[in-house]
């Protein structure tokens, strides 16, 4: 396997609305996260990926793009962010930047005359149709409901729109649009920036018929179109035209956001012979808890699902391809409310938790607030939440007379503002974030939870993602060691070994919340293995090899094999 510094790197994300803001208006800010970077150099990251920070509207806080080489007036300015760069730079850290070029803002010079008329040069950039029957052009639905074409009046058009109405699609089909993508990058990456976050970057290729996704006469629903355009007809030949105009220049990172992608789908994007992307963050995982109406019907995971798809990850990549590892991020729940305890034992499965995330084959990427346990939120009226898809959710299903409660408890395991409230600083006044109102409601347990009491305990949560990442840099088994499931059958316990050279780690995790028994593998038993890391005080190896877990117990034994 080719050994890779963005494999041996573990990425923290930030969404800088918010982290910290600087300037007292209540939004996070560029130079709020220049005064937090000895922070992240404490907990020991390599690479930062900064959520959007070009000039937008914000329709959805920054993924609508309105000029792709300014930064967003609330954040600050070009030179804030060029300190930003410099001090991550200076204290041997990185920066990736968020590439959203499946769609621009409407508020873009582009869209702006492209909608002017149907000869304009622009015209050409986004993906227009007229209407057919008096309705739009095909059934497709939004990803934040509603239908994927915008009515234009000017020119009696519809244009397509995937995400929100002022998010529109540009036309990759078009050779210009391409290059003007391409000296954007170039531009960017010619400031000094190690990489990028690739936003829905295998929705960029539509089929060009647009046919429609429904089997009947169109009766006014609207229905996914993915097999249109998830992972559609050229995307591969796009990302290898840009990866030869661009990329292969640099020594740089690619993560592309694949949304609907398998393993076998993931190997067309990260094969080592493909030139295309480094890894790709896929959902499969973040759909464990998702029943067949989709991402808001919640239903109960369980743990077999869990193993069963890290697994299949894990071995399917192996060798071929490089995985990413995330639990959480700006647009998922947060980790410790949906797969710990939040209430009975924060510490020890937000430990566990953390020890699974860094002890795969892959890339970690920590998610701000996940290192101190930062939890989901319940604000008590709709009125208090700010996130587009939240919204628009709640009112069609209110529509559609679902029950008030039923659409709450839904935003309260899934909505994507669980991870967007302000980051938890201290416990003073709006958890330290801002000396103004913040944007979004702070979340109340901010008094327990924030960065200087984790900073203060020796035995926090904190303390604990710094030791895993420290182990990565001593170990190169956890790198890049093969993986293999053991006690498959075990409904309790994930474990799993991970082999590198005669170099062996088994990792054993207990993901409930009782006591349980686990039978160490013979070898195990039989070397005098180490105990790396847990989240429980040490204790000596059972001479019978039968190990007693506490309550979300996690451990790290390293062994040799002859
Ligand atoms: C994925 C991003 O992560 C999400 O926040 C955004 O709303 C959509 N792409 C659209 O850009």
């Amino acid at each position: 396997m080719q050994k890779k510094w963005w494999k041996e790197s573990v990425v923290y994300q930030i969404y800088p609305r918010s982290f910290m803001d600087s300037n007292g208006d209540g939004i996070g800010d560029l130079q709020g996260i220049v005064s937090k970077l000895d922070y992240l150099k404490t907990l020991g990251v390599d690479v930062v990926w900064l959520c959007p920070v070009y000039r937008s509207p914000n329709d959805d806080n920054g993924y609508d793009i309105s000029d792709y080489r300014e930064i967003m007036a609330e954040f600050g300015t070009l030179a804030d962010w060029r300190e930003l760069l410099d001090g991550l730079h200076a204290r041997g850290m990185k920066l990736i930047m968020d590439l959203v070029v499946n769609h621009t803002s409407d508020e873009h010079a582009w869209f702006a005359e492209s909608r002017k008329s149907p000869d304009n040069p622009y015209r050409d950039y986004y993906i227009w149709r007229p209407g057919k029957d008096g309705r739009e052009p095909n059934d497709w639905s939004s990803f934040f409901g509603g239908p994927a074409w915008e009515y234009d009046e000017a020119t009696d058009e519809y244009f397509l729109h995937l995400f929100s109405r002022k998010q529109p699609d540009l036309n990759w089909d078009n050779g210009v649009v391409r290059r003007e993508v391409y000296e954007m990058m170039t531009w960017w990456l010619d400031q000094g920036i190690d990489g990028f976050r690739m936003d829905v970057i295998n929705l960029i290729s539509k089929v060009p018929e647009l046919p429609d996704a429904g089997t009947d006469v169109r009766d006014g629903s609207y229905h996914f179109g993915g097999k249109y355009f998830v992972n559609g007809p050229r995307v591969h030949e796009y990302l290898q035209e840009m990866n030869r105009e661009v990329l292969s220049k640099y020594d740089v990172m690619t993560v592309g956001e694949a949304i609907g992608a398998s393993p076998e789908d993931a190997l067309h994007y990260v094969g080592e012979d493909r030139s295309e992307l480094n890894m790709i963050f896929h959902f499969e995982l973040m759909d464990v808890d998702s029943g067949p109406g989709g991402k808001w019907d919640v239903k109960p995971w369980r743990l077999a699902d869990i193993k069963a798809n890290i697994t299949k990850w894990q071995t399917s990549l192996n060798g071929k391809g490089w995985n990413s590892l995330y639990l959480n991020n700006h647009d998922q729940p947060r980790l410790l409310s949906r797969f710990g305890d939040e209430t009975r034992y924060p510490k020890e499965s937000g430990k566990m938790l953390a020890t699974l995330l860094h002890t795969l084959q892959g890339t970690p990427y920590i998610y701000q607030g996940e290192e101190i346990g930062m939890t989901n939120v319940k604000f008590a009226s709709i009125g208090e939440y700010k996130d587009i898809e939240t919204i628009n959710m709640y009112r069609e299903y209110k529509a559609l007379g679902h029950p008030e409660e039923k659409i709450m408890n839904s935003i309260y395991v899934k909505g994507r503002d669980n991870a967007r409230t302000p980051m938890q600083w201290n416990a003073e006044a709006q958890a330290g974030f801002t000396t103004g109102t913040p944007w979004i409601a702070v979340n109340p347990n901010y008094k327990e939870i924030n960065v200087e009491a984790a900073l203060a305990d020796p035995d926090s949560l904190f303390h604990y993602y710094r030791r895993l990442i420290e182990l990565r840099k001593q170990h190169e088994i956890i790198v890049y060691g093969d993986y293999s499931l053991v006690a498959e059958d075990d409904d309790r316990v994930f474990a799993y070994v991970r082999a590198f050279g005669n170099e062996r780690l088994l990792v054993i995790l207990n993901f409930f919340g009782e006591e349980t028994s686990f039978a160490l593998p013979a070898e195990v038993a039989a070397a005098d293995a180490e105990l790396l890391i847990g989240n429980y005080a040490r204790e000596p190896l059972p001479d019978q090899g039968l190990l007693t877990l506490r309550p979300y117990e996690a451990r790290v034994y390293k062994y040799t094999v002859s």
